[in-house]
């Protein structure tokens, strides 16, 4: 197993080991949000974890924690979540988030926003300085509106680039039936909350990518002496 594995596998454990009996949980999406799933199917399995139900983020993660036997129920039958655990794309020392590399940011951010508590678990790769310079930021369209979307938000700065499908011909089209403009900044993001909602404010836009004062914790794999070890940041 490679390195960033590794840590995925780590942080996925360690934070599973914060769930309490009988919470309801937030699922998140992507790869280290997956092996969470299987870590928790796995702790419920054997009799560690009783009495959790999962509330999904994505069609991925609906499908994994079915097959694996989590009991599970909508976003809309929950009035509150417990906690909920996601991965992210990049995390910043304010705990200031990219996400939707999976263009599953529209649920994630529902379920986060309902949570109680929001814990995200990456590698160390994912801590950036400044958001936005490595990896684009995800903005969910309507299919109608991308052109005029795409227009609107070059007047705010932002470079939109139609994410495109592998093995299927044309753009990726979301677990909600929209596409997914890829957006760069030229020096990155400087006021990720302003940027958020002027984003939002946009018609035809349905979410952006863009995670603001929803974490309540970072859990970051890292290496350390080689060795996998796994460190809870401080927000600065
Ligand atoms: C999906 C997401 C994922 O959480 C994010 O892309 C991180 O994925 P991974 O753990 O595979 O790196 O936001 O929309």
């Amino acid at each position: 197993m490679d390195l960033q594995t590794q840590m995925k596998h780590a942080v996925a454990q360690a934070a599973v080991d914060k769930i309490q009996n009988g919470m309801v949980l937030g699922l998140g999406s992507g790869s280290t949000a997956a092996l969470m799933i299987e870590a928790l199917a796995q702790k419920i399995k054997s009799g560690v974890i009783k009495d959790v139900v999962g509330v999904t983020t994505s069609f991925q993660g609906e499908v994994l924690a079915a097959e694996l036997g989590i009991p599970l129920k909508s976003l809309s039958s929950v009035s509150q979540i417990d906690l909920a655990i996601d991965g992210a794309d990049e995390v910043d020392s304010s705990f200031q988030l990219i996400k939707g590399g999976g263009a599953c940011h529209v649920q994630e951010k529902l379920v986060a926003a309902l949570a109680k508590k929001f814990i995200v678990v990456v590698d160390s790769t994912k801590i950036v300085e400044r958001l936005n310079l490595d990896f684009k930021l995800p903005v969910e369209v309507l299919p109608s509106a991308w052109k005029q979307v795409k227009k609107t938000l070059e007047d705010l700065g932002g470079v939109g680039q139609l994410r495109m499908a592998q093995k299927k011909a044309g753009p990726i089209v979301t677990d909600q039936g929209n596409l997914i403009l890829d957006l760069t900044f030229q020096n990155g993001i400087d006021q990720p909350e302003q940027l958020e909602s002027q984003i939002n404010n946009i018609p035809g836009v349905l979410e952006n990518g863009l995670f603001v004062n929803l974490t309540d914790e970072v859990l970051v794999g890292k290496v350390e002496n080689e060795v996998v070890v796994v460190e809870s940041l401080s927000k600065i």
